[in-house]
C-alpha cells in the first residue's frame, strides 16, 4: 500500500489543494534524479549502519526495498505529484513497504537539501561524461576528415568575402581545436561537480555521528563539498556546466550557420545527407538543411536555460531556498539539448560530402592571392610591405593584376619599376596560383600541408589524451556504482 506524503503530517496536517501541491512539486523534473536518489539512499543507509545509527534488521529490511527499486525500477506511484518531490515519494514508498518503524529511519541525519544537491551532482556527472564522450567522437570525425583533406584547397573568408586560400583540413581542424577547448572546460567543471554535499543536512550538518567521507567515497565522489552551508546553498557548478554548454553551442551554431550557407545552391561546398534534411510541403524541389537550423536554434534554448538558472540563483540569501528547485529543470533541458546537438552534428558532418571541385574553383576568386603577390614583392624586391600593399591594391582597383597594370601603378604610386626588378607574367601567374599560395603558408598552425600534418599529429595526441581521461572517469563512475551495489547486497546476504 502506498503511503501519503509523510513529511507534512506533524506540522502542516491540513488539506492542500491539488493546484498548490502541483505548483510546489518538482516531481516532473525529478525523473532526472530518481535513480541517483536510490544510490544516495543506499550510500546513506550503509553509512547509518556503519555508524550504528540504525539497527541491523532495520537496515537490512530497508536495503532490501532499495535494491528492489535499483533492480526493477521505481514504481509509478512514487512519482505521484501529491509529493513535493521524488525524495518524499521514495520515502513514502519505503514506509509503505517496511513500516514507519523501519522506513522512517532512513532520513536520520540528512535533509532533502543535501539529498537533492547530491542527486543533482550525481546525474550531472553522468550528463557531463556523456557530453564529453560525444565531443570526443565529433573531434575524431573532424580530425579524420582533416587528414584526408590536407591538400584540398578552398577559399578562406573574412567578412564572408574571399580573403586568402586555405585548405579544408585547416578549416576542419580550426573547429576541432575550438571543441577541444570546450572539452577542457567541461573537464574542469567535472572536477568541481565531483564533490559530495551529502551529510550537509539542512545546511548545518548533523549532531549525529554521521560520516561524510564514507558516503562521498561510496558514491564515487573524489571529495566532500566542504562547508555544509555552501554545499546546500550553491548551484554555481550547475551554472558553470550550463555556461560551458552555452559556449560550446555558440561554436556549434557558427558551424551550423556555415553548413546552411555551404549547402545552399548559391555556394554548393557541401552536400548534406538526405537523412538530415527536410523537404517542402509545397515546393517539391526543396532539400532544406533543417537539422543544422534546429541545432542553430538549440543554441538559444541552451543559452536561455543558463539565463533562467542565473536569474533564479541571483539574490538568494544563505542557505537553501526553495527557488533553487526551479533552477534544476533548466540544467537538464540545457544539457540535454547540448548533448543531442553535438551527437547529431557528428552524424551530420560525417555523412556529408564535400564538393572539393567547387571549393578549388572558388579558391582563387576575388583576388584571394593578392596578399601573396605583395609578400612576393617584399621577399624578392625588398619593398616595404606597405608599398607593396599599395601597388597591389591600386592594381586591383584598376581591375587587373597583369604585368602592365602592376608596372604602371608601381611607377605612379611608388616611382619604381617592377619590370626592372625582373617581374614577368610567368612569375605573377605562379605567385597568384591558390595552390602555391597555400603551400607557402608554413608557419606553425598555418594551412600548408606540411604545417598541417605536424599540427594534426599534435591534435591526435591531445585527442588520445582526452579520450583516455574520459574513459578513466567513466570507468571510475561505473566501478563506484558497482561497488556500492556490492556493499548493499552484502548487507542483506
Ligand atoms: N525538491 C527540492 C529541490 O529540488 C528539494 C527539497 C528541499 N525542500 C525544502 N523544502 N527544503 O530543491
Amino acid at each position: 500500500m502506498m503511503e501519503r506524503d509523510r513529511i507534512r503530517v506533524g506540522r502542516l496536517p491540513g488539506e492542500r489543494s491539488r493546484e498548490v501541491a502541483e505548483f510546489l512539486s518538482s516531481m516532473e523534473a525529478d525523473r532526472w534524479i530518481a535513480e541517483a536518489d536510490i544510490l544516495v539512499d543506499i550510500a546513506h543507509l550503509l553509512m547509518l549502519r556503519r555508524q550504528d545509527l540504525v539497527e541491523k534488521d532495520t537496515a537490512r529490511a530497508v536495503m532490501q526495498v532499495l535494491l528492489d527499486l535499483y533492480d526493477h525500477g521505481i514504481p509509478r506511484e512514487a512519482f505521484d505529484d501529491q509529493f513535493e518531490d521524488i525524495h518524499a515519494g521514495i520515502e513514502a514508498y519505503l514506509i509503505g513497504r517496511t513500516g514507519e518503524e523501519r522506513g522512517g529511519r532512513l532520513h536520520t541525519g540528512r535533509s532533502r537539501n543535501d539529498e537533492v544537491a547530491t542527486c543533482i551532482r550525481i546525474r550531472l556527472r553522468n550528463e557531463l561524461s556523456g557530453l564529453m564522450g560525444e565531443l570526443i567522437l565529433l573531434r575524431e570525425t573532424l580530425l579524420d576528415l582533416a587528414a584526408r583533406n590536407e591538400a584540398t584547397v578552398m577559399p578562406g573568408f573574412t567578412h564572408l568575402q574571399h580573403a586568402q586560400p586555405t585548405t579544408l583540413a585547416h578549416y576542419l581542424a580550426a573547429y576541432e581545436e575550438a571543441f577541444a577547448r570546450d572539452f577542457e572546460r567541461f573537464q574542469a567543471t567535472f572536477g568541481r561537480v565531483n564533490r559530495s554535499p551529502l551529510g550537509a543536512g539542512a545546511f548545518a550538518s548533523s549532531g549525529l555521528p554521521i560520516d561524510r567521507e564514507m558516503t562521498a567515497r561510496l558514491l564515487g565522489f573524489t571529495d566532500v563539498a566542504g562547508n555544509t552551508m555552501d554545499a546546500v546553498a550553491s548551484r554555481d557548478t550547475l551554472l558553470e556546466a550550463l555556461a560551458d554548454a552555452c559556449i560550446l553551442m555558440i561554436t556549434v551554431s557558427r558551424l551550423c550557420e556555415e553548413l546552411v550557407l555551404w549547402s545552399s545552391p548559391l555556394v554548393r561546398f557541401i552536400e548534406l545527407n538526405d537523412a538530415y534534411c527536410s523537404t517542402s510541403s509545397i515546393m517539391p524541389q526543396k532539400k532544406n538543411p533543417d537539422t543544422a537550423e534546429i541545432m542553430r536554434a538549440k543554441t538559444g534554448t541552451v543559452c536561455g536555460a543558463l539565463a533562467g538558472a542565473l536569474m533564479i540563483v541571483k539574490s538568494l540569501p544563505m542557505s537553501y531556498n526553495r527557488d533553487l528547485q526551479e533552477a534544476t529543470p533548466h540544467l537538464w533541458r540545457g544539457m540535454d539539448a547540448c548533448r543531442r546537438s553535438v551527437r547529431l552534428l557528428n552524424g551530420l558532418i560525417s555523412t556529408a560530402s564535400f564538393c572539393k571541385k567547387r571549393m578549388e574553383e572558388e579558391a582563387g576568386k576575388g583576388y584571394s592571392t593578392a596578399t601573396d603577390l605583395a609578400d612576393f614583392f617584399v621577399r624578392e624586391y625588398h619593398l616595404p610591405f606597405r608599398t607593396a600593399h599599395t601597388i597591389v591594391g591600386r592594381a586591383v582597383r584598376e581591375g587587373s593584376l597583369d604585368l602592365d597594370t602592376l608596372e604602371r601603378v608601381a611607377r605612379e604610386v611608388a616611382s619604381l619599376s617592377l619590370v626592372e626588378q625582373g617581374l614577368t607574367p610567368e612569375r605573377i601567374e605562379q605567385v597568384l596560383t591558390p595552390r602555391s599560395a597555400v603551400m607557402a603558408r608554413n608557419a606553425v598552425g598555418g594551412p600548408s600541408p606540411v604545417a598541417m600534418r605536424a599540427a594534426l599529429k599534435e591534435r591526435r595526441r591531445t585527442h588520445r589524451r582526452d579520450d583516455a581521461w574520459h574513459q578513466r572517469i567513466t570507468e571510475a563512475l561505473t566501478t563506484a556504482e558497482a561497488d556500492l551495489i556490492v556493499s548493499a547486497r552484502e548487507m542483506i546476504a
